[in-house]
């Protein structure tokens, strides 16, 4: 294939029932160019041919297309289209072991037998390469993460460290962090728990693949919010359950109807919807464990970024209404503190400890120790508490400009929903703008804003983007809204036939 030559036309795999029109566009071309079809410096077919080609919208295609140049596959270049790129993303991850000189196959590695596992297991793109800017979700302020005081916290903590910190310890976690952690959470989020249940993981997402792995077997069902988290979905799906989508409204996630009563468990995020932010009702929370309790299933309560609360009473977590145990609640420091600590926790009821326990020891033992030995010292001293008075007071206001700006600028366009907790928010589309071609519009602008749609397995009645106010400043802020006022004051002009 020359470089010039665009595509003839592109068989792609058929789409997967589950899979969005837009993920599976994304991986058919991410597997048409690992595996060669799509050879490197080829240009793609135009979006408008592989739209008309496949049925699908041109937004999807053009949210596909950025997509995959965000993760380094492919490239635009004005006004000659988009080319696969000469060096992909798997061939930096090769580099190192060629460049230390040792064996180098020419003829490439023999036919690789996978577990069913790493066949379906599919890579959850990170954007932490990418610099930052207005909306990006799902990022704390790291600009104001007090580094000098955490560094003097670590160093005083290395100074002191006994052998008890240089031994490994019990699969479950430090037990100092153990306590603080139950402490914490028996006071902010009204968990109730012993020190015993706290399970010290790297993240909401080990918590997730732990819970998995002991409680999902292929083929089992696993009720997911819709729209929903892409990381869980992902996680369970690996494992080979076959995903149960539910229905999110103004109260957070619907209990499940009646044909998803065989589902072994629920994920859920009740302080904070992810996507959609809403924060599930009192009464939603008691009808949800019911019906855990009566099916048999068990909840995954994920609490990733509920710390910061603006508005409203804090409604106590899921965990803490729950008298069956039936629920095992999630959470994380990387949103309230850095994301690269790499630590959370898991909160099992205590009569699953020990299958936690086994399962965590053989898998990756425990979560650095020095680590959490300097973040219990961090908790305990009380700088963990200020840290976060102090950033929901920056996010509060952070939210309060995007709010204020989205009311003088984009009255019409976008409707900001109202949230009580988090680090992101949603915006309603008017008219009949689409939110990816509003997306890769304002990715042109340098703005991001993730269309919800992303994270849906059945289609949204309503096409809305996700934003996050926290992680920039707020000139970042107004200067996102102004671009944004911008983009959508375009696609508005030019009417839905020019846009699709
Ligand atoms: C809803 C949700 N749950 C879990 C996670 C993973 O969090 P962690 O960094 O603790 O693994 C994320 C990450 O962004 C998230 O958005």
């Amino acid at each position: 294939m020359s470089r010039r030559s665009g595509f003839p036309s592109l068989a792609l795999p058929p789409r997967e029932p589950g899979a969005t029109a837009s993920q599976w566009l994304c991986a058919a071309l991410r597997a048409a160019i690992l595996d060669g079809r799509l050879p490197r410096d080829a240009r793609l077919p135009a979006t408008r041919e592989l739209a008309r080609q496949y049925g699908l919208a041109r937004g999807t295609v053009l949210g596909a297309f950025e997509q995959l140049q965000l993760e380094g596959y492919l490239r635009a270049r004005v006004g000659s289209g988009t080319f696969v790129n000469a060096v992909l993303p798997d061939d930096l991850l090769e580099a190192p072991r060629q460049r230390s000189g040792r064996v180098v196959r020419r003829d490439g590695p023999p036919p690789r037998r996978l577990s069913a596992l790493g066949e379906r297991v599919r890579h959850l793109p990170g954007l932490e390469s990418r610099p930052l800017r207005a909306f990006r979700a799902n990022r704390p302020a790291l600009d104001l993460f007090p580094v000098t005081l955490w560094a003097q916290v670590t160093s005083r903590r290395i100074r002191r460290a006994t052998t008890a910190h240089l031994l490994d310890s019990g699969p479950l976690g430090l037990g100092d962090l153990q306590q603080v952690v139950s402490t914490y959470l028996t006071t902010a989020r009204g968990v109730i728990c012993e020190p015993g249940q706290v399970v010290i993981v790297s993240g909401v997402q080990e918590a997730i693949d732990l819970v998995a792995r002991v409680f999902v077997d292929p083929g089992d069902r696993v009720c997911m919010e819709d729209p929903g988290y892409i990381g869980a979905a992902q996680i369970f799906e690996a494992h080979g359950a076959r995903i149960g989508p539910v229905r999110v409204d103004a109260e957070g996630m619907v209990v499940p109807e009646a044909r998803l009563n065989d589902a072994r468990l629920a994920y859920v995020t009740p302080a904070h919807q992810f996507p959609l932010g809403v924060s599930m009702s009192l009464s939603r929370r008691l009808a949800l464990i019911d019906w855990a309790r009566t099916t048999g299933a068990l909840l995954l309560e994920d609490d990733y970024d509920s710390e910061y609360r603006f508005a409203g009473r804090p409604l106590p977590a899921l965990q803490g209404l729950d008298r069956h145990g039936v629920v095992l609640f999630a959470g994380s420091f990387s949103k309230v503190l850095f994301p690269a600590l790499r630590l959370g926790y898991l909160v099992v009821p205590p009569d699953l400890v020990d299958r936690i326990a086994a399962a965590k020891s053989v898998i990756g033992q425990h979560a650095p120790l020095l680590e959490q030995a300097v973040l219990a010292d961090f908790i305990r001293e009380g700088h963990f508490g200020r840290h976060v008075r102090r950033m929901r007071e920056i996010y509060a206001e952070r939210l309060d400009v995007l709010q204020e700006e989205a009311t003088a600028r984009l009255a019409g366009l976008l409707e900001i929903g109202g949230i009580d907790a988090g680090l992101q928010t949603t915006g309603w589309l008017g008219g009949d703008l689409e939110e990816e071609a509003v997306a890769l519009a304002a990715a042109r602008r340098d703005v991001e804003v993730v269309p919800v749609g992303r994270y849906a397995r059945r289609p949204m009645a309503r096409q809305c983007l996700q934003l996050g106010f926290a992680a920039v400043d707020v000139p970042e802020i107004r200067r996102g809204a102004r671009e944004l006022a911008r983009v959508l004051e375009e696609l508005s002009a030019e009417g839905p036939r020019r846009r699709s």
